[in-house]
């Protein structure tokens, strides 16, 4: 199958934090991004300013305000806090990804439009989702510059980390949303994108002793792109998704999943980088043990890095995530390796993991 917005891949994704030099330092010396542009005021750009960062396929912008005026920017840190604002998908042709959305419903941001400078043309257009986040649509076929007409060499160099993270490319990127959210949103994909729902979680499915979520995932027809919602569900306690709510002020991207092509590398580079991960008890290990699966990874290395593993059909997936990265309990990265053509999120370690991340719900004093 084809999909008729002729999606290709996930590209960019960019952030609004409240210092971009120091985020883009973290991101070069904690997952070993590389800064390969830069657009600021030395440029010509004097409202704000971006950090391009490139890791094998993966493309993250983090962008700042240099003028309070920049209310696009101003107004969503001041709500939210640092997180994503806006994410990319490379199709085929701007203009008709664009009118095929627009013509089924999608709220607009911005008409298809062409940036150019003397490396080429750049195409873009974007669409509302969720409540301040927003789908572009973007090609560069015409393009041969660093990133997009404005981003030019760094001017200040950031050495990467020397140990490699072996991030490969975005996997996924998850939404959270309110009470009776999550099937408007799935619809929104389905219609204004040519998306269709294949897992769904229902009430019962994803629950801890004290609090639960629902969650449906929908991808582009032929599986290019992948998507999971999260909406709270009534429990004992205040559900994970509910405090993220309450935190980011509103519904937003939750996480990203990357791709490691090595999760033992990565997660030993990363911890030593000073990355924080969820824990999940030794318990957890021993009944893996015990389920005797067939595996190519030691479960005692995988113990020891605190490496989650999960089944599904013949495939299987390696799994890890961090604590939130940022000030509020908002935003985090998940590390993933997908083995033997697995397509699962891990529904396995729901259990597990949401009872860690429990555990810091209530050090926080949010599970009440
Ligand atoms: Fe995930």
């Amino acid at each position: 199958m084809t999909n008729s917005m002729g999606i290709n891949c996930y590209d960019f994704i960019e952030f609004y934090v409240g210092s971009a030099k120091m985020v883009a330092y973290w991101y070069a010396k904690a997952l070993n991004f590389e800064i390969k542009g830069y657009k600021g005021s030395e440029y010509g750009t004097k409202d704000r300013v971006s950090y391009y960062l490139v890791k094998n396929d993966i493309k993250f912008v983090i962008t700042s305000y240099i003028n309070p005026a920049s209310y696009d920017i101003t107004s969503y840190l001041n709500k939210h806090g640092d997180g994503v604002k806006r994410w990319a998908f490379r199709v085929d042709d701007v203009t008709k990804s664009y009118e095929y959305a627009y013509n089924h419903g999608a709220v607009p941001i911005l008409e298809p439009h062409k940036l150019e400078d003397e490396f080429g043309i750049v195409e873009k257009a974007s669409i509302k989702i969720y409540d301040d986040t927003e789908i572009v649509f973007i090609n560069y076929d015409n393009y041969k510059g660093i990133f997009q007409p404005g981003y030019y060499e760094p001017i200040q160099k950031i050495e990467t980390s020397a140990n490699d993270s072996h991030l490969q490319f975005v996997d996924h990127i998850v939404g959270n949303v309110r009470h009776n959210e999550m099937d408007y949103w799935v619809d929104y994909y389905c219609k204004t994108m040519d998306f269709e729902r294949f897992i769904y979680f229902g009430p019962g499915d994803i629950s801890t002793k004290f609090s639960a979520l629902l969650s449906s995932v929908v991808r582009t027809k032929d599986s290019a792109v992948k998507i999971p919602i999260n909406e709270p569900y009534k429990g004992l306690k205040k559900s994970q998704i509910q405090e993220y709510l309450e935190e980011f002020y509103g519904s937003g991207v939750q996480h990203i999943a990357i791709a490691s092509d090595d999760i033992i590398a990565s997660i030993s580079a990363l911890r030593s980088n000073g990355i924080e991960f969820l824990s999940v008890p030794d318990t957890y290990y021993d009944n893996l043990k015990a389920r005797n699966l067939e595996i190519s990874e030691d479960i005692d290395t995988l113990k020891k890095h605190g490496i989650l593993c999960d089944f599904e059909g013949d495939g299987y997936l390696l799994q890890l995530f961090t604590k939130p990265i940022g000030d509020r309990p908002t935003f985090f990265f998940e590390i993933i390796q997908r083995r033997k053509k697995s397509e699962g999120f891990g529904q396995g370690n729901f259990q597990s993991l949401f009872e860690s991340i429990e555990k810091d719900q209530d050090l926080r004093g949010n599970l009440v």
